[in-house]
């Protein structure tokens, strides 16, 4: 049974992750998607809220689970028997910074593939920064985000009275 991590900082989850998802889950039998605990941002989400919008956003997916860790993503592929981590690929301009953590991860740990993944065309500009940046200064986000993380955007930014 192949099993692959998809780690990310998800604050929030946008459509291009559950995109990315729904590629993986065609390809391996089963898709852990991993929070990381402390990846060196300031995050508007607390890693449990993230937690929980990942698995309301990826509920349908019956061979997706989704958890956290701490420390280096190697590690955690180690721990729960993956063969590879998932990665997005948008943009050219995410190449570089996306094939050094590769060649890194494979020198930590030479048995782990990274697979870098294409999303549909549709969100190569599309990022947390910006849907947050959006929802706080009342943008519609709700193209670009799941239903939950909508809800979740405006109670953050104090618009759930409306
Ligand atoms: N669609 C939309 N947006 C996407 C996307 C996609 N398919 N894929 C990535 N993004 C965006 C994210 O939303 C995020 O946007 P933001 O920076 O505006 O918030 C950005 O791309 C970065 O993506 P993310 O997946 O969160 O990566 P990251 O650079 O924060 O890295 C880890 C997260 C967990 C992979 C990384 O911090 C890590 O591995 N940490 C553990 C330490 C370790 O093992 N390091 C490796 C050894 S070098």
């Amino acid at each position: 049974m192949a099993k692959v991590i998809y780690p990310g900082t998800f604050d929030p989850v946008t459509n291009g992750h559950i995109d990315i998802v729904s590629r993986a889950v065609a390809l391996f039998d089963e898709v852990i998607v991993t929070v990381a605990r402390n990846p060196g941002k300031t995050s508007l989400f607390t890693v449990e809220e993230r937690v929980e919008m990942l698995k309301e956003s990826l509920k349908d997916y019956k061979r997706v689970v989704v958890d956290s860790f701490d420390g280096l993503v190697v590690n955690h592929a180690k721990q729960v028997g993956a063969v590879g981590i998932i990665r997005g690929l948008r943009a050219i301009s995410d190449f570089e910074y996306e094939f050094q953590m590769a060649l890194m991860n494979r020198k930590l740990a030479g048995e782990i593939t990274t697979i870098l993944l294409m999303p549909h065309a549709r969100y190569t500009y599309l990022n947390s920064t910006i849907v947050r940046n959006l929802a706080q200064f009342q943008g519609d986000v709700s193209e670009f985000v799941p239903k939950i993380v909508v809800e979740k955007l405006k109670i953050k930014f104090g618009k759930n009275k409306e």
